[in-house]
């Protein structure tokens, strides 16, 4: 049989490439897709060589509504099946929602939601025919926080996520079709330096940081269980759970009060994206 292969959005940096790297490393071939032809090329070759298996490289910008198309169209024309959709590709915006653009805020939107459900419903179909899938949406602990000062949309679209992802694990249970989201907390990438927030984050304490690594392995390993949600590390494994269990009031004073802290921090970010 030949192998299955795995597709994965945002796989020129951090968590993705970490979670391209365990897909190989279990036997997968993979596609690899982002907007930085040069980053998923070199990736590619390192893991045909490594691993021995075969690679697809699509470049694409998951923030034009055709970029989805434009992906599964890719692997349809080598005339491979998408076996498991790894949606990771993403970014965060820095400030509060008035101090960006509406063009930013619906850029955001349209890559970090609505790319991942189009990706869903366009390889979702042929998983259900074939009787077997993986999906895996990357979301964040943000999603499972009572909202935050700032970044106002970030765990709006995470919650959403970890929501479609729930939904999803009980449509695919027919079909032989793991759905789950995965929840990091701080992870090492090029994230907070792409979002102009590296100053304010480095002041985090060093057990809230996550490896990459550690995170794709955790989502490899919770998808084939078929865990519909899975929350890398013990810190953030304990402070979702108090999350759950505290009134909602309760929880916020604590979220206010932990990033009340780093406010000052944040000031010259939220100024560049201002005035992006
Ligand atoms: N790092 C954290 O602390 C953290 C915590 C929780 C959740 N997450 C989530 O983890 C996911 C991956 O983030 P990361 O930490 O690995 O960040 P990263 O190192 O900045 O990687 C982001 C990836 O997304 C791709 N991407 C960004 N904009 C894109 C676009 N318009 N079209 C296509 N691809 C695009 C980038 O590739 P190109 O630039 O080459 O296009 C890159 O491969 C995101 O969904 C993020 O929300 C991160």
């Amino acid at each position: 049989m030949s192998r299955r292969l795995a597709l994965i959005t945002g796989a020129s940096s951090g968590i993705g490439k970490a979670l391209a790297r365990e897909y190989a490393a279990n036997g997968w071939d993979v596609a690899l897709t982002a907007r930085r032809e040069d980053k998923l090329r070199a990736l590619a070759e390192e893991l045909e060589k490594q691993f021995g298996i075969d690679t697809l490289i699509i470049t694409a910008d998951l923030a034009e509504p055709s970029g989805p198309e434009t992906i599964v169209n890719a692997v349809a024309a080598a005339e491979r099946d998408i076996d498991a959709l790894v949606n990771n590709a993403g970014f965060g915006l820095p400030g509060t929602y008035t101090q960006t653009t509406w063009k930013q805020q619906s850029d955001f939107i349209q890559l970090m939601f609505t790319s991942y459900c189009e990706l869903v419903h366009r390889v979702m179909p042929g998983m259900q025919e074939r009787g077997f899938g993986r999906i895996l949406n990357v979301a964040s602990v943000a999603g499972l926080s009572p909202g935050s000062r700032g970044h106002t949309l970030y765990s709006a679209v995470k919650s959403a996520l970890i929501k479609f992802s729930q939904s999803l694990h009980f449509e695919g249970k027919a079909y032989g079709i793991h759905a789950s989201a995965l929840c990091p907390g701080f992870t090492y990438s090029e994230f907070h330096d792409v979002n102009g927030t590296r100053s304010m984050v480095s002041k985090m304490p060093s057990f809230w940081w996550l490896t990459a690594e550690q995170v794709a392995e955790a989502g490899y390993n919770a998808v084939q269980r078929n865990d519909p949600i899975c929350v890398p590390g013990l810190w953030y494994k304990f402070m979702t759970g108090l999350f759950q269990v505290l009134p909602t009031h309760m929880a916020m004073w604590m979220m206010d009060r932990n990033q009340a802290k780093f406010r000052a921090a944040e000031k010259p970010a939220e100024t560049a994206a201002r005035e992006s």
